[in-house]
C-alpha cells in the first residue's frame, strides 16, 4: 500500500496542534448555538488531546483524501469519544468530579445534563458523518463507526469493564485484552483506519496499527492512573485498584504492562512500514502514546 504520491511526514506535535484547532474551529462553526444543551456538548469535546481525530486527519492526508471531508469524520470521532467520557464519570459508571482539569458535565450541570448531552454527542456523530462532503464511503463509516461504538464495541467494553469490578474471579490476559480492545481499541481503529476507508483504500496495515496502538493507549492510560500526577492528567488518579478495575497493570504488575506497552507500540510501528517515510508523523504518535504525562 504505497501513501499518496504528495503525501509528507511533518512533526507530530505539530500535526496534534493543527489537529486540534482545525476539530475545535469546525465544532464551534456546527455546535455554536446558544441552547445549554449545545454548551454541555462543546465543554464535553473540548480540552481533550483529539488524538482520534488527529489518527482520522492522518490517515486521510496519507491517503489524499480532502481535508474538508475528514474534518467532518474528526469532530464526529471526537464527539463519540466525548459521548463515552460524559457517559463514563457519571456517578453510576467511575463517579469522577474531574476530567481535563475541570468540572466533569454532570458537576458543571448535572446528572440528566450530561445523560442528554452524551445523547446528542452520539447523534450528532451521525449527522456529521451523513454530511454530503463525506462523498460515497460515508455509509462505510457510519456502519463501521455504529458498530464500534455500541454494543460489540465501546459500549459491550464499558458493561465489561464494569462487571469486572464486582467478578468473583479477577479476568484473565485474554479477557482483559477483549475488554481493552473493545472499551479503547475500536474507536481508536476506525479513526486510524477512517482515511484509508475514505480513499477506497487496503485498510489492513492501519488496522494492525491501531489494533496494536489501541491497547497501547489503554494500558499507558492505567499506568497513568497508578504513576501519573493528578495535575498533569486532568482527572482523578490512584481510583482503578480501589474500584477494582481489570487492567494489564493489576493483571501484571507496572513493569510488565511497560513492557508489554512498549512492545504494541513497536507493532504499531511496524504495522506501518508498507507506507514508508510517510507515515514517520503516525509512528511518532505510536511512541506518545506510551510516553504521554496526560
Ligand atoms: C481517556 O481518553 C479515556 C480512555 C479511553 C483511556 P484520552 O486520554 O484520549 O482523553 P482526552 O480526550 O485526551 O481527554
Ligand atoms: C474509559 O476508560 C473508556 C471510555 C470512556 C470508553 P477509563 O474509565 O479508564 O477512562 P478515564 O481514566 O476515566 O479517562
Ligand atoms: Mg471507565
Ligand atoms: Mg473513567
Ligand atoms: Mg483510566
Amino acid at each position: 500500500m504505497a501513501a499518496a504520491a504528495d503525501a509528507q511526514s511533518r512533526p507530530f506535535a505539530q500535526a496534534l496542534k493543527e489537529a486540534q484547532s482545525r476539530i475545535t474551529a469546525h465544532m464551534e462553526a456546527r455546535l455554536g448555538g446558544n441552547d445549554p444543551l449545545h454548551a454541555a456538548m462543546r465543554y464535553a469535546i473540548t480540552g481533550g488531546k483529539m488524538l482520534r481525530g488527529f489518527l482520522v486527519l492522518e490517515s486521510a492526508r496519507l491517503h489524499g483524501v480532502d481535508d474538508d471531508a475528514a474534518l467532518e469524520a474528526a469532530l464526529a470521532i471526537e464527539c463519540i469519544h466525548a459521548y463515552s467520557l460524559v457517559h463514563d464519570d457519571l456517578p453510576c459508571m467511575d463517579d469522577d468530579d474531574l476530567r481535563r482539569g475541570q468540572p466533569t458535565v454532570h458537576k458543571k450541570w448535572d446528572e440528566a445534563m450530561a445523560v442528554l448531552a452524551g445523547d446528542s454527542l452520539q447523534t450528532f456523530a451521525f449527522e456529521l458523518l451523513a454530511d454530503p462532503k463525506i462523498g460515497p464511503h460515508a455509509l462505510v463509516l457510519i456502519r463501521g463507526l455504529a458498530q464500534s461504538s455500541g454494543k460489540d464495541g465501546m459500549v459491550s467494553g464499558q458493561m465489561l469493564d464494569i462487571a469486572a469490578e464486582t467478578a468473583t474471579t479477577p479476568l484473565d490476559l485474554d479477557q482483559i485484552t477483549r475488554l481493552q480492545n473493545r472499551k479503547t481499541g475500536c474507536l481508536i481503529s476506525w479513526s486510524a483506519t477512517a482515511g484509508a476507508v475514505m480513499a477506497d483504500a487496503d485498510e489492513a496495515p492501519l488496522r494492525r496499527y491501531a489494533d496494536a496502538l489501541g491497547l497501547a493507549f489503554q494500558i499507558a492510560d492505567d499506568i497513568l492512573d497508578v504513576e501519573g500526577d493528578a495535575a498533569k492528567v486532568g482527572k482523578a488518579v490512584r481510583k482503578d485498584a480501589d474500584a477494582g478495575k481489570a487492567t494489564f497493570v493489576s493483571l501484571l504488575g507496572l513493569d510488565a504492562a511497560k513492557d508489554r506497552a512498549r512492545t504494541l507500540m513497536e507493532q504499531a510501528c511496524d504495522a506501518l512500514s508498507p507506507y514508508g517515510s510517510a507515515a514517520e508523523t503516525l509512528k511518532e504518535a505510536a511512541r506518545f502514546v506510551i510516553s504521554r504525562d496526560s
